[in-house]
């Protein structure tokens, strides 16, 4: 079998020394994030991956405040969180809304998210709004943690002039020093283009996180990101469960001794791309740390790749490519 060659973690493109772990924990949907982000941090995970819009910043940054309180090994400098701003106040009168609709909106319009944009505006997707959203996120996550190590503009749907002035506010948010880098999320390459083209910008993506499996590869967006050394993190990196029964998985899984989730985490870091893996059960979360010290053979690693099925592999409504 190949030799072991991936590394733990990635450095990021800054001019501070940063690097980013390659393993996270991923809270959307979570019921008990902070028990599972304590067992998470206790199996040696270092990397912990919130947003607004997952109403769990608070709990996450109580249970790595717990953590480190009684780990004096860990200090606040090993653990990587990272959080996201959505693009509408979400402590405003009348939020949350309907949580489904604002997570996964009909990109051609309609629905309830341009109701409410309607309503409150794009409160977060100026470059105040964005100043404010990011210090709710870090007041949220309680006195324990005073910065946050990579924050994400959510999504690019807000169109291109909100996208600018949260990224414009978010620059200022480094400057002060209270996020140690910024980045972007489900965004395309002309997204970034776009951004990146405006002489105000100053800061380049960090990361692009991205829905990313073997059934969805965005291939030709991973690689641009990697061209310029954005790193990219890949969301849903389990397919949230629903591919695992896959037969080439279990047939490989099979023949290295290893879980489906294990193979499929493998195959995704083995791409260089960062995971994020949810789980609330103990068990399955040491499962999904348990990458290192083998690795899936090139025939292997094409065979995986060849799963592809493009866009229409895509588990919810989020295309990079559907917005403006
Ligand atoms: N930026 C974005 O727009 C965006 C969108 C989606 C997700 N994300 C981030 O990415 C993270 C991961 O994505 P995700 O939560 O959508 O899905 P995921 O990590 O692909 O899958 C999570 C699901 O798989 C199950 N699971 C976990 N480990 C397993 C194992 N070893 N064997 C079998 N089943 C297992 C979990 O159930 P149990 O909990 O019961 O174990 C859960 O139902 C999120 O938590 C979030 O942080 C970001």
């Amino acid at each position: 079998m190949a030799s072991e060659s991936t590394p733990q973690s990635i450095p990021l493109p800054l001019a501070s020394p940063l690097s980013i772990p390659v393993l996270g924990l991923g809270v959307f949907q979570s019921t008990k994030t902070h028990s599972s982000v304590l067992s998470a941090l206790s199996a040696g995970y270092r990397h912990l991956d919130t947003a607004q819009i997952y109403y769990n910043e608070a709990a996450t940054g109580a249970a790595v405040t717990e953590f480190l309180a009684k780990t004096p090994s860990v200090s606040r400098s090993d653990i990587f969180i990272c959080s996201k701003l959505w693009e509408v106040d979400l402590t405003l009168p009348g939020m949350p809304p309907d949580f489904e609709s604002m997570a996964h909106p009909n990109p051609n319009g309609g629905g309830s998210w341009k109701t409410t944009v309607a309503r409150l505006g794009l409160t977060s997707y100026t470059k105040e709004g964005a100043i404010d959203g990011f210090n709710r996120s870090l007041a949220a996550m309680g006195p324990g943690i005073d910065y946050i190590d990579l924050y994400l503009i959510h999504n690019p749907r807000p169109g291109p002039t909100a996208r600018l002035q949260a990224w414009l506010g978010l620059q200022e948010i480094v400057k002060s020093g209270k996020a140690k880098s910024i980045g972007v999320s489900n965004w395309s390459k002309h997204h970034i283009e776009e951004l990146i083209a405006n002489k105000e910008v100053d800061i380049t993506p960090a990361v692009n996180q991205i829905e990313f499996h073997p059934w969805c590869q965005h291939k030709a967006l991973v690689e641009y990101c990697q061209q310029k050394g954005i790193v990219v993190v890949a969301y849903s990196p389990l397919t949230q469960g629903t591919r695992l029964k896959d037969p080439v998985i279990l047939d490989i899984a099979g023949k290295y001794g290893k879980t489906a989730a294990q193979v499929v985490l493998r195959w995704c870091l083995q791409r260089g791309v960062v995971i994020i893996p949810k789980s609330d059960k103990e068990e399955r979360i040491k499962e999904n740390s348990q990458l290192w010290g083998w690795e899936l053979a090139e025939e292997d690693m094409d065979r995986i790749t060849a799963l592809d099925e493009g866009i229409s592999g895509k588990l919810g409504e989020w295309d990079p490519d559907a917005w403006e």
